[in-house]
């Protein structure tokens, strides 16, 4: 009686001993199952709501395209006119890491450290060949990172007016944007170090926003984010981004406040974004701003701006010079 009794508890004691061990795990197994469900959806889905939760976010995330080595210009940057920004605005400068040299790349993660704003593609090797794949990386990148409205792409000489450039956007479409200073018909570059081997699209370029700075809603990046792996790179990054989105059903808009062509137009107080500054140039804009409200200490006209005219083709687009236009 006693041993059959001791044996039942034996028994017991193994159950139960067993039912501990295997409880945990199978609760273990069960939240790792609703894991990667839950992962799944947000991967698939380019859902606002799905993404939120987990991500980082910000109205507008402006990628500051940059070198691995030019740490002096990210500083003066930081020190004046990223130091004029505004709430809801994160900005990043992108750099590419690939075949970097050991110190220079301790420098830049340690510059991160400090700062936490470098993004460092590993993929990507700096170069005037990997230029249009670094800023197409960023966006990947964004896309998969950031819950955002809208991103500025612009170069690390480029100097941006984030507040009035934020009230600006404010009024313009919020969904499909692409927002720039726009060029048509312009030539294929045929010599020299943004020669064009492989472009058959037609004579000349198609209709893009110049590079020292351009907006595009998030919907705009996700789109060239997803099909990223089909899209054929140019050399030059703003000639490729105007033929990736020109089959698209969205609202460009022609920006003459942007000064963003391959030489500044001038000085103007209306420039949101002005393109081409030296440090020196940058430092004197910004005292500018900081003493008068004023972009310049006195306005000043080097070459005539135009409206896009989106009603006659390419070759005609962009040569009605205005010299009421900043
Ligand atoms: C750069 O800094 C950010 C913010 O701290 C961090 O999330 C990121 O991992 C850093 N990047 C590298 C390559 O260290
Ligand atoms: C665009 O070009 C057409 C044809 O030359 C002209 O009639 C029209 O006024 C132009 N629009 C603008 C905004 O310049």
């Amino acid at each position: 009686m006693s041993v059959k009794f001791s044996r039942i508890q034996k028994w017991k004691k193994i159950g139960i001993i067993a039912l501990l061990l295997i409880l945990p795990l199978c609760l273990f197994f069960l939240i790792l199952h609703f894991k990667t469900d839950n992962k799944v959806i947000v991967d698939a889905s380019n859902s606002r709501l799905n993404k939120k939760e987990s991500l980082n976010s910000a109205y507008l995330v402006v990628l500051i395209m940059s070198n691995p080595t030019k740490s002096a210009t990210r500083k003066t940057i930081r020190e004046t006119w990223l130091s004029m920004s505004a709430r809801n605005v994160k900005h990043f400068f992108v750099v590419g890491s690939k075949g970097l040299t050991a110190e220079v790349l301790q420098d830049v993660i340690a510059e991160n450290k400090s700062h936490q704003d470098i993004l460092i593609l590993d993929s990507v090797a700096e170069s005037y060949d990997s230029l249009t794949g670094k800023v197409l990386t960023a966006f990947q990148w964004l896309h998969s990172n950031f819950e955002f409205n809208f991103m500025l792409k612009c170069d690390d000489d480029s100097f941006v007016r984030i507040p009035p450039l934020v009230e600006e956007l404010a009024k313009q479409p919020q969904n499909l944007l692409y927002w720039g200073f726009f060029k048509g018909g312009s030539s294929v570059f045929q010599k020299g170090k943004w020669k064009e081997n492989g472009w058959f699209v037609c004579d000349t370029y198609l209709p893009y926003a110049l590079g020292g700075g351009y907006i595009l809603s998030s919907d705009l990046v996700t789109h060239l984010a997803i099909s990223s792996d089909l899209l054929q790179l140019y050399k030059s990054e703003d000639v490729s981004v105007g033929l990736w989105l020109s089959p698209l059903k969205i609202n460009r808009v022609h920006e003459v406040k942007f000064d963003t062509e391959f030489k500044s137009r001038g000085c103007y107080n209306q420039y949101l974004i002005t393109h081409k500054q030296s440090a020196n140039s940058m430092r004197e804009k910004h005292s500018n701003l900081i003493q008068s409200g004023n972009l310049c200490s006195s306005e000043i006209r080097q070459r005539y701006s135009y409206n896009y005219n989106w009603t006659v083709p390419p070759s005609k687009c962009c040569k009605n010079f205005d010299p009421e236009l900043p």
